[in-house]
């Protein structure tokens, strides 16, 4: 019952609704959302080493290249090296040696909406399904030549909303209607509109959401907010009735078009918080959720379980004769929703606001409660327990406590990109990071993902990431305010590199720079968001740098260059020379950073930092939850 006390607190904060008139109205789905035991297949589920990758990678690995291969090719038929013919340089390593073949990722940040727009966007103009993003000035095609696309918290909505989806575009997501997944114009603490899909009033909204948390409970598995949290979000994101309570993330490995290799690989990053612990610091294990697998390539955990039968009672990492399987735990909304458990860090920093001191104690009381009783973390299941391989505390303890991918501060899921066996040449970080006081990014997440690789007999383990400077230098030097690359120069470091391409949220056509809490926003707004990030990884169709464009191929082939010993074409110079970081400091304090918007803005979309949450407790959550993490 304890679900239903939470869901009404929360209705009640925003609503003034009480679990008593909210109406037991709707059908439950039987199993939905409740993990169910099933018979075991015959070779019983076991957890891995990190040693290497998984086989279902490896043997996924093999059918994507092909497909990668064939879509470079594309993009270099659009995309122009001055003095250079990419496409036969691609069909050249291809068929000498196509290890040597450029290895492309994305990383899109967390920030809630803003981070889902803004990286959405930017997917719009890699994805050469969208219109015109093949002509000149575009760089469409960048997705179709990734390997894989990592996302965190509002980046793992992004990914949620295209992968359990069947991989849509951006424009269909734009172009639904009432109902649908991305018709975000009423609040996630409400609902989405009743029409389309969606037969639900808000009542039954939280109704229907109880229920599917209760079943869960109810199948013996403790819920925390992070249930509640992730079946709000599932009814934004997945275009199904009832927010698609049957989809699961593993399932994604099944769709045709993934299992065939024709797209990139998606990956989810959430952090663990230490048994024990209030406080997720640089340190802390990184969490990966690939389609196929939960676990960490970090040292205190060094090892994957199978997603699809996440849930069971691993012991000493295998399924004990007298446990069944379980099936159903990888919910997809509860993977995205763990990634995002914006709640977690609001208690410790709840006395600092300045809220009226009514609402201030309701807030303080309900979350002291959830804190004691740990309900502001997603609680799961240790598959890694007694995993004797490992002699860290998390062997230990039964339950896992899993919390929003970017509360170690590294805002941008860079970590499943940068581990050796994945050999990634080069990664689009798009970072829509709220640094600043006005949400604004200023390289404060690449900072520590820095500095943790460099810890390399501990959390590094084997990583290398290139140099980054400080956050006063990245302000100084306008470092956030274009494109820029780090690790141009590879001889730099002694192990294979990836090389950065970052992507700050900048302003072109309008002030992206929403706040983390925003929890609704006007498909207009919606949009203009889209079409900023759009501008802001084009350089507004090549209008800022008509070598952009070039600039992009130059950074995809810059490693493979390296690898087949070719020499680097002069318009690659021109544009490293003019976007990588130059090694040089400027740590003085800068000005307040206070970008002005680099094209017209839009019509009908508002200035900078516009929140529009529902109610004043609401923004004051948002305050309190921005200040606690940069996110
Ligand atoms: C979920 O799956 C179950 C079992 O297959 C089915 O009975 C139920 O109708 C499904 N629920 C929804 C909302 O699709
Ligand atoms: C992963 O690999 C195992 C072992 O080869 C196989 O049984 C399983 O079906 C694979 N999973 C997927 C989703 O391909
Ligand atoms: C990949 O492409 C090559 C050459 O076009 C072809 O020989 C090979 O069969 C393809 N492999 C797969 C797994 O499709
Ligand atoms: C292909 O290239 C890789 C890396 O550059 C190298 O290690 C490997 O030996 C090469 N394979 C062949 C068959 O030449
Ligand atoms: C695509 O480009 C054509 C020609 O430049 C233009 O007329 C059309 O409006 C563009 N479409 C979109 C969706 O931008
Ligand atoms: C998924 O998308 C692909 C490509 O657009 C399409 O061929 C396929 O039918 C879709 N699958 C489903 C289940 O809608
Ligand atoms: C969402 O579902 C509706 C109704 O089934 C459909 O018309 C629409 O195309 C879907 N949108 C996406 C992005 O899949
Ligand atoms: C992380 O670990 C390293 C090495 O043990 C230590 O020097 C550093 O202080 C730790 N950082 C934090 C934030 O705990
Ligand atoms: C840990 O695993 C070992 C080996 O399977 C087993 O003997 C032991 O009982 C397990 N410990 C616990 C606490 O379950
Ligand atoms: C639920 O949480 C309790 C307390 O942390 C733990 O002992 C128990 O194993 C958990 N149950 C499950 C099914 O994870
Ligand atoms: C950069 O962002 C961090 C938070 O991520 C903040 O503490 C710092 O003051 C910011 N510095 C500048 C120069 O913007
Ligand atoms: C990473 O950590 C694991 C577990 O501690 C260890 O076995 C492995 O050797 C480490 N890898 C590197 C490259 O340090």
């Amino acid at each position: 019952m304890r679900t239903i006390q939470s869901i009404a607190l929360i209705a009640g904060i925003l609503s003034d609704a009480t679990a008593d008139n909210i109406p037991r109205a709707l059908p439950n789905a039987p199993n939905g959302y409740a993990p169910a035991n099933v018979s075991c297949p015959a070779g019983r589920p076991t957890i891995r080493s990190a040693e290497t990758l998984s086989s279902n990678e490896t043997s996924w690995l093999s059918l994507r290249r092909n497909h990668t291969t064939q879509a470079m090719r594309d993009f270099f038929g659009h995309v122009n090296i001055s003095n250079f013919d990419a496409v036969s340089y691609i069909n050249r390593v291809a068929n000498d040696n196509a290890t040597n073949l450029p290895n492309v990722a994305i990383a899109v940040s967390g920030g809630g909406y803003r981070a889902m727009l803004t990286g959405g966007g930017a997917l719009k103009a890699f994805d050469s399904r969208t219109p015109n993003s093949t002509a000149k000035g575009q760089v469409g095609g960048l997705l179709q030549s990734a390997t894989y696309v990592s996302g965190l918290s509002g980046g793992s909505w992004l990914l949620a909303s295209i992968y359990v989806n069947n991989f849509t575009t951006i424009g269909d997501l734009q172009a639904g209607s009432t109902g649908d997944a991305w018709q975000l114009g009423r609040s996630i603490l409400q609902g989405p509109e009743t029409g389309g899909i969606q037969l639900l009033s808000t009542a039954d909204y939280y109704r229907t959401i109880a229920d599917q948390v209760e079943d869960k409970s109810n199948a013996g598995y403790n819920t925390t907010l992070t249930d509640i949290w992730a079946r709000m979000l599932s009814f934004q994101f997945i275009n199904a009735t009832d927010g698609g309570p049957n989809y699961t993330w593993s399932s994604i490995a099944l769709e045709d078009n993934f299992s065939s290799g024709s797209i990139p690989m998606p990956l989810v990053v959430a952090d663990l918080r230490s048994p024990g612990e209030k406080i997720v610091g640089a340190n802390s294990t990184v969490m990966e959720f690939s389609p196929f697998e939960f676990g960490s390539w970090d040292p205190t955990i060094f090892g994957f379980a199978p997603l699809e039968y996440l849930g069971s009672r691993f012991n000493n990492g295998s399924i004990p004769a007298n446990e069944s399987c379980v099936r159903g735990y990888d919910n997809a909304g509860f993977v995205f929703g763990t990634s995002s458990t914006l709640f977690n860090d609001i208690v410790s920093y709840v006395n600092r606001s300045g809220l009226p001191s009514v609402l201030e104690n309701l807030i303080t009381d309900t979350l002291n409660h959830l804190g004691k009783d740990n309900q502001d973390i997603a609680d799961y299941v240790n598959p890694f327990y007694n995993y004797t391989q490992n002699t860290g505390l998390t062997t230990q303890t039964q339950v896992l406590n899993v919390v929003d991918g970017g509360e170690d501060d590294q805002n941008i899921p860079l970590h499943p990109l940068i581990q050796p066996s994945r050999h990634i040449d080069v990664i689009f970080a798009v970072d829509s990071s709220a640094d600043t006081p006005d949400s604004w990014p200023n390289g404060t997440s690449l900072v520590y993902t820095y500095e943790r690789s460099l810890n390399s007999s501990g959390v590094g383990n084997g990583t290398s990431f290139p140099s980054v400077p400080d956050v006063n230098t990245f302000v100084n030097k306008g470092l956030n305010t274009h494109p820029t690359f780090f690790g141009c120069n590879s001889s730099n470091t002694s192990s294979p590199t990836p090389l950065i391409v970052y992507l700050p949220n900048y302003p072109y056509v309008t002030y992206s720079n929403l706040s983390t809490l925003t929890l609704s926003i006007n498909n207009t707004e919606r949009d203009a968001v889209i079409q900023n990030a759009y501008d802001m990884v084009t350089m507004a169709n090549g209008t800022r740098d008509a070598d952009w464009p070039a600039c992009v191929g130059c950074a995809v082939l810059s490693r493979s260059f390296e690898r087949t010993n070719t020499k680097v074409p002069d318009i690659c110079n021109t544009c490293f020379n003019r976007y990588c970081w130059d090694g040089t400091l400027n740590s003085s304090t800068p000005a307040p950073y206070e970008p002005t918007s680099y094209l017209t803005t839009l019509n009908n979309t508002s200035a900078a930092g516009f929140i529009m949450v529902p109610n004043t407790v609401l923004l004051a959550l948002g305050t309190v939850a921005m200040t606690a993490m940069a996110l």
